[in-house]
């Protein structure tokens, strides 16, 4: 059995706990030529920011046959997480927006509440981490390093501009081939959660890091817009200077409990796995056009759970398929996709 996250125990112990050694397993060959953002793939699959704590769940991920591995969002300072549960199992009807409701469940599950608050080690442990990460990657995978900024009381956007870009600017140096500013984390109730929502701080920012990492492609995290007017706006606004969007970071909704008590003091979680399925699918169709007509590529998270999902996901024009819930809750998942869906 392939050793997996613990959602019994704490971030910290499972930073603590990553597999030590990455398994020997044969991984079928890809058929067809993949790249993201100019850097050549041995697959369009992919681990977007979150399962990967640090360099050993990095390496693991990436002897199981993903080949785009993403360094869960740091910060510039140390933050610590929430207290668990980080992840909780939850079912109901499929997610189809923001807002709903899902209850907590017990027994075999495909979705949870994500609830970190986005952790982040001290710059210096990251930072070191990152290239022990970088090192660990063969041929035709590459790193991406998720960054967020973390917003004092009184800053302007300038500020977070200017924190989103030091962080941007650490990862760089560390080794990271993309930098992925979080624009979108549903989980904290600060300002940096729903930065996508807001074109003109978009634009500041994403100048921003362009300015601080000009020899790095950069991809842009997003959450679920309400229309295709907000969406096509927010990527004009940060298209001179990204060079993908990945989306959907999760479906918000309020959790109850099995008896029906409202869970994480009534607010909203990110939700991830087989309930935001279809909703994150509609999503990507939607935002391929834009991004199509912005010159720019498209990532595509949320639900990914089977390799009929990542055939929908390429053929709806996404460059890179991204899967966080179903493959925490099946490491060997890309190897059974890589026979289903890809095999050259
Ligand atoms: C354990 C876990 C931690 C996550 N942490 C982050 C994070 O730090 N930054 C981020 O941009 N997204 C984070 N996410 C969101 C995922 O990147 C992804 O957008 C979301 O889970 C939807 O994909 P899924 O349905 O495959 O889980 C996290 C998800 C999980 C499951």
């Amino acid at each position: 059995m392939l050793p997996r996250y613990d959602i019994a125990q704490s971030y910290d112990w499972n930073y603590d706990h990553a597999p030590s050694q990455p398994p020997e397993v044969e991984v079928a060959p890809c058929a067809g030529r993949w790249s993201l953002c100019g850097l050549p793939l041995n697959s369009p699959l992919g681990v977007p920011a979150g399962p990967l704590l640090n360099s050993r769940w990095i390496a693991y991920y990436a002897a199981l046959g993903f080949d785009t591995l993403t360094y869960k969002t740091v910060r510039s300072a140390y933050r610590a997480s929430y207290e668990p549960p980080n992840l909780l199992p939850v079912g109901g009807a499929p997610l189809e927006d923001e807002g709903g409701s899902v209850r907590e469940t017990q027994g075999a599950y495909d979705s949870w509440a994500i609830s970190f608050g986005m952790p982040s080690k001290d710059p210096e442990v990251w930072r070191e981490d990152i290239g022990v990460a970088r090192r660990a990657l063969r041929q035709g995978q590459v790193l991406v390093v998720s960054v967020v900024a973390s917003p004092q009381p009184g800053w302007t956007v300038q500020d977070v501009a200017a924190d989103f870009a030091r962080c941007a600017r650490w990862a760089a140096d560390a080794g990271a081939q993309i930098v992925e500013p979080n624009f979108s984390c549903p989980n904290v109730c600060t300002a940096e959660a729903d930065i996508f929502l807001d074109p003109a701080a978009s634009g500041v920012i994403a100048a921003a890091v362009r300015d601080a990492v000009p020899e790095l492609p950069i991809s842009l995290k997003v959450g679920l817009f309400p229309n295709g007017e907000r969406m096509r706006a927010m990527v004009d606004a940060v298209k001179p200077f990204v060079n993908a969007i990945a989306a959907t970071n999760s479906i918000t909704a309020k959790v109850r409990a099995v008896a029906g008590e409202p869970l994480f003091d009534d607010l909203r979680r990110g939700i991830g796995g087989a309930i935001i399925t279809e909703r994150c699918l509609a999503e990507t169709k939607l935002l391929a056009a834009i991004t199509r007509d912005a010159g720019l590529e498209l990532i595509s998270v949320g639900g990914v759970c089977t390799a009929a999902d990542v055939r929908a996901r390429l053929a709806a024009g996404a460059a890179n398929v991204q899967v966080a819930t179903a493959a925490m809750i099946q490491p060997h998942l890309a190897l059974r996709i890589r026979q289903e869906a890809l095999t050259a």
